[in-house]
């Protein structure tokens, strides 16, 4: 690769940008850290499921993939700051429930494992389980899955984003992604009551973006939404967040959440096509957020005041 330097993309009224590397991740993050490392890695790597990426062959040998992973690892250790969080998302398919596991184990060899997170792509609610308070008024089926034609398995709705920092003592700010109660009425007992607020807890329900075309509307094998980092972000604490990476960029999610974040980014991809795509909704979502702060640039404080949006238009 002659120039890896794909895009720069300034955030507008912010002292950040965004940068797009075309370039292999693990070196790319080592090599852009910085003085400091990064404050935080938000990524998802290929799961070695044979999905059918543009330029990574994802069937390599287990071995040889934990070997891999092991290396990202090893790239995390050097790359990130000393009081950083490391967010892998990572899912396992029915018939190799050990997969996703199989990864935490070997990023769990230099790195503490400080939360478990659950990503919830699609929940069913029973109306008599919700309770009255919630107002939920039927029987709901919510999200989306990629259906398995099996008599033994259960469709796999959801997906693992293990949260590794060096101590396992790195603080977090839990309501910057927290929910409201549905009863205040005993709220104020709890500290973190009085602000009308819990914690989300480590399931996280976010469904994809219905979509009518994935060539058009989504054209990746495998993304998440970029709410996902975006709370991952917001769970770190967007104020102590300079700047953050995402190895394996993919069609950009982490790079939107990046502009909604108003932080500086470095995403790394070996696909100039996803690259180009990235690029492109890097540039959407800077509309979309200067539509939202009437043409004033992005949203300024919008994530690091801790407010909440709605879920991801992946
Ligand atoms: C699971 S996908 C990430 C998708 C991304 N989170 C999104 O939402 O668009 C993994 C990505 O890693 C890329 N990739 C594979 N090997 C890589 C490497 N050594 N360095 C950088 N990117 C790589 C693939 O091209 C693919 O886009």
């Amino acid at each position: 690769m002659s120039s890896p330097g794909f895009a720069e993309i300034p955030l507008p009224g912010r002292r950040a940008t965004i940068r797009l590397w075309h370039e292999d991740g693990l070196a790319g993050i080592v090599r852009r850290r910085g003085r400091a490392g990064f404050d935080a890695i938000v990524t998802s790597p290929p799961y070695n499921l044979r999905q059918p990426y543009a330029s990574y062959r994802d069937d390599l040998p287990r071995e040889a993939y934990l070997a891999w992973i092991g290396e990202l690892g090893a790239a995390a250790d050097r790359a990130l700051s000393a009081g950083g969080s490391f967010f892998l998302n990572v899912g396992s398919p029915p018939r190799d429930p050990w997969l996703a596991w199989d990864v935490a184990r070997r990023i769990g060899e230099r790195f503490v494992l400080q939360n478990v997170l659950h990503w919830i792509k699609s929940i069913a609610i029973d109306r008599r389980h919700a309770g009255r308070a919630s107002g939920v008024a039927r029987d709901l089926a919510l999200g989306h899955y990629r259906p398995v034609g099996s008599t033994r398995y259960v469709h796999g709705a959801h997906e693992y984003v293990f949260h590794f920092s060096r101590t396992g003592t790195v603080p977090i700010d839990r309501l910057a992604i927290g929910v409201a109660y549905q009863d205040r009425s005993n709220a104020r007992r709890w500290r973190d009551g009085r602000r009308g607020l819990r914690c989300r807890g480590n399931t996280w329900f976010l469904p994809y973006a219905t979509i009518q075309s994935g060539a058009r509307d989504r054209p990746h094998p495998a993304t998440f939404p970029p709410t996902l980092a975006e709370w991952c972000l917001r769970l770190h604490g967007v104020a102590r967040i300079h700047r953050w990476a995402d190895p394996f960029v993919g069609i950009g999610s982490s790079a939107v959440a990046a502009v909604r974040a108003g932080r500086t980014f470095e995403g790394f991809d070996i696909d100039r096509g996803y690259l180009a795509e990235a690029r492109r909704r890097v540039r959407e979502a800077l509309r979309a957020e200067g539509a939202g702060s009437n043409g004033a640039g992005p949203a300024r404080s919008r994530a690091a005041a801790g407010s909440t949006r709605g879920s991801a238009a992946s």
